[in-house]
């Protein structure tokens, strides 16, 4: 049985760029299960961020669905999408996004102070949270103290804070060495298996091996997985060579 927790349906996003029209995405027809890992791949350009920023609601689809857990969010209005951001969905980025002056353990209690959550709890939360990421002895170091696989580990913490049923990760990878990267991937991986569904962008395909499900983007727009190979192939190839 499928029970998809986002499907799009002919989704636009469009930019004016002077007399032209650029479709960072150009109809995108999507089905994703809930609780799957769901790898978002595809050449700098075609529309990754923009398709993430959209399931956040950190942006507006300018045509077409999106649905997620049946609910169209382009149809929201400014506070329903808040609210949705807040409950919903948990953001990962590449460059870890951890405020500078607080502690790891504060880094992960921060968006509590917004939801009411009372000051003991949002630390016992954060605790356990810190301990599903192994940084228990970390606790009171601030970023600058901790490697950027260690902070990624914070910025995953810090996503499960309200207990979002998705997890949105552009490139989480993308500042780390292979090994960190890795240990990113189990994590996630780790929270999938717990419940979560994981949308991840990245460029590194040995890195699929963690994934359900793989999209491949090209020019806004879908393309299976034979054609992205195929184009991609190049690419795969001189890497490989530089080796
Ligand atoms: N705010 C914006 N204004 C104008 N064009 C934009 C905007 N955001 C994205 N674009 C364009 O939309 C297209 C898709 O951008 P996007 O950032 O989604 O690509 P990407 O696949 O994430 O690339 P990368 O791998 O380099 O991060 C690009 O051509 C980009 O220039
Ligand atoms: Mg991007």
């Amino acid at each position: 049985m499928t029970d998809p927790i986002i499907k799009t349906e002919g989704l636009f996003r469009t930019f004016q760029m002077g007399a032209n029209k650029l479709h960072a995405l150009a109809g995108i027809d999507l089905v994703i299960e809930r609780n799957s890992f769901c790898f978002v791949m595809g050449p700098s350009g075609s529309g990754k961020s923009t398709l993430l920023h959209l399931i956040g609601g950190l942006d507006r689809p300018s045509a077409g669905r999106l649905l997620v857990t049946g609910t169209d969010i382009a149809q929201m209005d400014e506070n329903q999408l808040s609210h949705y951001r807040q409950k919903t969905i948990g953001f990962v980025f590449q460059a870890f996004n951890l405020v500078p002056g607080l502690s790891a353990l504060e880094n992960i209690a921060f968006p509590m102070r917004f939801n009411g959550t009372p000051v003991r709890k949002r630390n016992e939360i954060a605790t356990s949270l810190l301990e599903k990421v192994e940084l228990e002895k970390w606790a009171h170091h601030r970023p600058h103290e901790l490697s950027g696989g260690q902070q990624q580990r914070v910025a995953l913490a810090r996503a499960l804070v309200n207990d979002p049923a998705i997890i949105l990760a552009d490139e989480p990878t993308g500042n780390l060495d292979s090994k960190s990267g890795d240990r990113i991937m189990e994590l996630l991986s780790e929270f999938q298996q717990s419940g979560k569904t994981i949308l991840v962008v990245t460029h590194d395909f040995r890195l699929t091996k963690y994934a359900t499900q793989v999209i491949h983007l090209l020019d806004g727009r879908v393309v299976n997985g034979e054609i992205a190979a195929e184009k991609q192939g190049v690419v795969q190839s001189t890497l490989e060579e530089q080796v």
